[in-house]
């Protein structure tokens, strides 16, 4: 349990759980990089050189955490949780000091060195700031409450904190009618349900986050936290945005920019008689999807939810990954627990070690290849009234000579511009990705390139 350390608790003994946690927040962009120059010996000299610096770099290339190895080689020395904590809030790592110590008071730190990540925070203004600060505190306090009502200014600019009731406003009280019978719902998800709304004018999209039966209101709102401060650096052309957030009414809210053509899934499934995508259109939003995960690889996170739901697309059809920082906030949501109907969906991208509850990046790898399936398909992952089930299970049927099922009946006829030598690129692609051993399978660098491969061919096409 995250409450099990102290101030006092040696570095040594933070348990392997809490390291990882720790992990999820300094890895990407780096943010160990502000620790480990900030940690003193008892002389006050400098415990880490810039030759340190580079060796824990080193790590990431044979697939560890620089947190973790830096956990561990601190912890050969008598420092300890409250050392830690210190040096987190002087750089205004909030979420992160609050997996140590989520009850404590604290007000951040004056930053021992100003972090690039913390500039860039403090440059952006907030909105709605004070309004805020006037709203009673939400369950919780100390570190926690910080986070969720206090440090908006300095940690969540770029995206500003909302007033529930303001969203409530915008969104028609919540109204839980689908948008296509005049009220605001959009969809609805493990976490909760999303409401279509206009902020000043602008599209955007409300996410209302539910307790469930296994995640009590106060893990959620951690969780959001989590959410909010992951949402803050990773950012990239492939990934949906954040507009902000509201954590003052009985609901946490999470607020993106709308996707006016909603999720792949919805696409394929040519919803509310949307036209089919051509094949371009799907080259260029595997190519996008491809992205977007690199980056998140790239940035040590593994998204652990990979699926045509939480791919959406903007005006232009840009494919813009989703839910990346809550799904992995919360391994419970995706893990076996759930056998509602929504996870046994999710379950359909899952690969085999990630049903063992391994995490690992290849199992991103393996969920898009599902995703690739379906782009080349048009088909649902899984369907209880479809012999096979499963996606996956067709693919194995293409393959095996004793079954009917060929390469050209599996394909999506609503294509009219598919060219038969760049679909079957695509499919030996998605077998790789869906090997059951993940180290057989490519990384998503490799996926990328080849899908640029592709994509670079049907525009030569198009030149013609
Ligand atoms: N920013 C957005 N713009 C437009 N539609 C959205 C947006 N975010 C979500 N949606 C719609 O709401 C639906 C529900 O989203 P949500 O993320 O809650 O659930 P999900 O993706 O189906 O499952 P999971 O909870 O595992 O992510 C999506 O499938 C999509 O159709
Ligand atoms: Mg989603």
């Amino acid at each position: 349990m995250n409450n099990s350390v102290s101030s006092g608790t040696y570095i040594r003994n933070i348990g392997y759980g809490l390291r990882r946690k720790l992990a999820d927040f300094l890895d990407p962009q780096e943010r160990w990089k502000d620790v480990i120059v900030s940690i003193r010996k008892p002389s006050g000299e400098l415990k880490y050189s810039q030759h340190h610096v580079r060796r824990f770099e080193g790590l990431v290339a044979q697939g560890k955490s620089p947190t973790v190895e830096l956990l561990n080689d601190w912890g050969t020395t008598n420092s300890t949780v409250g050392d830690l904590v210190d040096i987190l809030k002087s750089h205004k790592l909030l979420a992160a000091a609050c997996v140590l110590l989520p009850e404590e008071e604290v007000v951040p730190a004056e930053p021992q060195r100003a972090s690039p990540a913390a500039e860039t925070y403090s440059a952006l203004p907030t909105r709605l700031l004070e309004e805020t600060e006037t709203q009673p505190s939400p369950a919780g306090c100390g570190l926690q409450t910080q986070i969720l009502m206090g440090s908006c200014e300095s940690d969540y600019t770029g995206c500003s904190s909302f007033l529930y009731n303001e969203l409530m406003r915008i969104t028609g009280n919540f109204d839980n009618r689908p948008v296509s019978d005049g009220g605001n719902r959009l969809g609805e998800g493990g976490f909760g349900t999303v409401y279509k709304g206009l902020l000043n004018d602008k599209p955007v999209a409300v996410k209302k986050l539910n307790p469930m039966e296994d995640v009590s209101l106060d893990e959620l709102r951690v969780q959001f936290n989590q959410e909010v401060q992951t949402l803050q650096v990773l950012k990239h052309e492939n990934l949906v945005d954040m507009v902000g957030f509201s954590c003052d009414g009985q609901h946490p809210c999470l607020v993106y920019p709308l996707m006016a053509n909603g999720s792949l899934l919805d696409r394929l499934a040519c919803l509310e008689r949307s036209p089919p995508l051509s094949w371009r259109q799907r080259c260029l939003i595997a190519e996008g999807t491809a992205k977007g995960l690199e980056y998140l690889h790239s940035n040590h996170h593994v998204h652990r939810d990979v699926k045509s739901a939480n791919i959406l697309l903007d005006e232009r059809f840009v494919a813009k990954i989703s839910d990346f920082g809550l799904t992995r906030a919360s391994a419970k949501r995706t893990s076996t627990t759930m056998m509602t109907e929504r996870i046994v969906g999710t379950r359909a991208y899952m690969a085999p070690e990630a049903l063992r509850g391994e995490i690992t990046p290849k199992s991103d790898v393996f969920s898009f290849g599902v995703v690739l399936l379906e782009i080349l398909s048009g088909l649902p992952p899984a369907d209880e009234n479809r012999e096979p089930q499963l996606l996956v299970e067709m693919m194995y049927d293409i393959e095996d000579e004793d079954e009917d099922l060929t390469f050209e009946d599996f394909l999506d006829k609503k294509m009219g511009d598919l060219e038969m030598s760049q679909v079957e690129s695509i499919y030996s692609l998605a077998c790789n990705c869906l090997l059951d051993r993940k180290n057989r399978r490519p990384v998503i660098k490799q996926v990328l390139l080849e899908i640029k491969g592709v994509v670079k061919s049907i525009s030569l096409d198009f030149k013609v």
